[in-house]
């Protein structure tokens, strides 16, 4: 409460009808439907952060000489709001994306939103647009903040007009097959990330560069791509949009270590936290593609799966890629972690470490 309000609301003259909010809330996907109105806020380097508000969701006018059309000076985030039994919307450990918002802010040189704003840009958007919460199986609203360069300007420069935005998406889960393993291309030829880069930028150039390779595991029917290091081109970095974890037979999860040109994912951090309060080991590392692949052969690695704020967690059923391809058949603490994790978010477990907001 101490932080509502600091969004005043410009009301929509033209909200959806009830009628037609059940009807964009039946058989929800990812990202598809997108609530009544948006949180908006302007920086100018003159005057700084100000223009805060929520207003109708619309579309934007835009320069045809944005700065962010040109050389991408853009930073996103992403985050969940779940409706609990009791009819309560809460969100996930927020002040982790606020502070992941202004390590990709620095990095691409747009200026930083305090902490508190982004909570209340959340808070004043997810109050407005109640309604259109969710309350189905594995469904929530997918919030989506986001600042760029919208200053018309083709100088290459850090913009001195910035705009940031959330919208707000009622959401199902992002793989149309749920907690169905989902199959993984390894990309050889293609990197998401360099070393000195933007790897550990939440910044849509990451995605743009995912695109490509994306659209060749498609080809080869895969759900996912997978990205190997640039530099030895022989370690597991991340996949597409997610971080990716190793389930030993004895127990021990393993996942890449940061090195800069991964995303350190909320998911994959509270992830860390949860398995280690169960008192299982977890070890950040290098992990080699082909060890993994020995090692699923050998059963020394039983499980393999994908985490992220989108996907949640899913469990990796076949690993491809140029001269391999390895089932995967376990999926137990996969399991155990998507039940521990979504527990916490929707309510039905308790939440020891008062995550929930
Ligand atoms: C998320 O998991 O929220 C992401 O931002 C990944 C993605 C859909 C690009």
């Amino acid at each position: 409460d101490a932080l509502a309000g600091r969004f005043p609301l410009s009301a929509n003259p033209h909200p959806a009808t009830d009628a037609e909010r059940a009807q964009a809330l039946t058989d929800l996907h990812f990202g598809r439907v997108f609530t009544d109105h948006m949180a908006h806020a302007r920086w100018t380097r003159a005057d700084g952060w100000g223009d805060y508000g929520i207003v109708p969701f619309d579309d934007l006018t835009l320069s045809p000489a944005a700065a962010v059309l040109h050389y991408a000076q853009e930073i996103f985030e992403g985050i969940k709001a779940y409706r609990h039994d009791d009819g309560s919307i809460w969100t996930f450990r927020p002040r982790y994306n606020a502070a992941r918002l202004n390590l990709s802010a620095r990095r691409m040189a747009i200026p930083e939103l305090p902490e508190d704003d982004f909570i209340a840009s959340l808070v004043d958007l997810v109050r407005t647009d109640a309604d259109w919460v969710p309350s189905g199986e594995g469904e929530s609203l997918y919030l989506r903040p986001f600042a760029f360069a919208s200053e018309a300007f083709l100088g290459v420069h850090a913009a001195s007009t910035i705009d940031y935005y959330v919208i707000a998406s009622p959401s199902g889960a992002y793989f149309t097959h749920g907690l169905q393993p989902i199959s993984i291309w390894v990309a050889q030829d293609y990197h998401r990330a360099g070393r000195g880069g933007t790897g550990f930028a939440k910044t849509g150039g990451n995605y743009a560069s995912s695109l490509l390779p994306q659209e060749e595991a498609d080809a080869r029917g895969c759900d996912q791509v997978c990205f190997l290091d640039d530099v030895t081109e022989k370690n597991l970095e991340e996949l597409g949009g997610m971080n990716v974890m190793v389930v030993d037979a004895d127990g021990t999860v393993r996942t890449p270590r940061l090195t800069g040109t991964i995303l350190e994912g909320n998911t994959r951090s509270a992830i860390i936290r949860l398995l280690q309060d169960s008192g299982r080991r977890v070890v950040e590392e290098t992990i080699p593609l082909e060890g993994l692949l020995e090692d699923i052969s050998s059963g020394k690695v039983r499980e393999v799966f994908a985490c992220g704020t989108a996907a949640v967690v899913v469990p990796l059923g076949r690993l491809k890629g140029e001269g391999f391809d390895v089932s995967i058949e376990g999926s137990e603490v996969t399991h155990e972690i998507y039940e521990r994790l979504t527990g916490i978010q929707y309510g039905r477990l308790e939440d020891p470490y008062n995550w929930m907001y």
